[in-house]
């Protein structure tokens, strides 16, 4: 799956200017093997914006806990999440990023919650649908655990 998003990815953006945006923390593992699989050279940078606390609903109000180091004007963008649920998070990250006049920004998500979609964002690359459960390992967190277990999980709350 990694592997088919990268091929995809990289033929895409062959020969332009790919700057890949990590969505901190989820994303990390997700990033990791995904840009060791592109045969294109990219640069990478991270934002981390708060959405769930300890909770696993979303709390609809999102702060920017960490912003782009890197000048992304003119560039082409993909931002790189974990999931997609309610979208809420990932329509302000879009949204954000938008305000330093990139050339385009686009979206790749390991998992998409599509059922549970509040807002309409476009999302070019999606590893796997998922439905209603909630999802733990391979980078995804319950309360900041279970972010180390190398394969995803569903949760029994
Ligand atoms: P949204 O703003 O509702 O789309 O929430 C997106 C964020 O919520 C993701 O980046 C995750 O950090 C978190 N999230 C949503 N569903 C899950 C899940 O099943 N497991 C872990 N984190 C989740």
């Amino acid at each position: 799956m990694v592997l088919d998003l990268a091929q995809r990815i990289s033929a895409d953006y062959k020969g332009r200017d790919l700057v890949l945006i990590g969505v901190l923390k989820g994303s990390f593992i997700f990033l990791s093997d995904l840009i060791r699989q592109l045969t294109i050279p990219v640069k990478i940078d991270f934002v981390q914006a708060s959405s769930y606390g300890n909770d696993t609903q979303s709390c609809g109000s999102i702060r920017l806990l960490k912003g782009v180091d890197l000048n992304i004007r003119g560039k082409d963008v993909l931002a790189v999440e974990d999931i997609v649920d309610t979208g809420l998070t990932i329509r302000w990250i879009i949204d954000y990023l938008m305000s330093f006049q990139p050339r385009s920004v686009t979206v790749c998500t390991l998992i998409d919650k599509q059922e549970r979609r509040e807002v309409d964002v476009p999302i070019a690359y999606t590893g796997h649908a998922a439905g209603r459960g909630f999802l733990v390992g391979y980078g995804l967190d319950y309360a900041e655990q279970y972010r180390h277990l190398p394969e995803i999980y569903h949760l029994n709350l």
